[in-house]
């Protein structure tokens, strides 16, 4: 099976956690980290953040912009994928 392409977006986004489909970007101080949105507790799709910190809607687990889970039941941290910038775009191996 092939491997997915990378996801390319723009880089201005702003601080913060940001939501693009399964991929979270955390910025903060102008660096930015890609996790993988999909929640290690059961899989469900993180799409929403409280003060500034990812969280899953269906148990509520809660992670940090570092990935690592700050409340559970998650409790191992978000895959963190890599991410390179080049000419104006973040690209994301998904
Ligand atoms: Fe995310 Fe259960 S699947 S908290």
């Amino acid at each position: 099976m092939a491997d997915k392409p990378p996801m390319k977006i723009r880089d201005d986004i702003p601080e913060g956690v940001s939501f693009f489909d399964e991929v979270i970007i955390c910025k903060k101080s102008d660096e930015e980290k890609a996790f993988s949105a999909k929640c290690t507790h059961l899989g469900c799709i993180i799409n929403r953040e409280i003060d500034g910190e990812p969280v899953c809607p269906c148990h509520g687990s809660r992670f940090d912009i570092n990935g690592e889970p700050v409340r559970g039941p998650a409790r191992k941290r978000l895959k963190q994928l890599e991410l390179k910038k080049q000419n104006g775009s973040i690209i994301i191996k998904v």
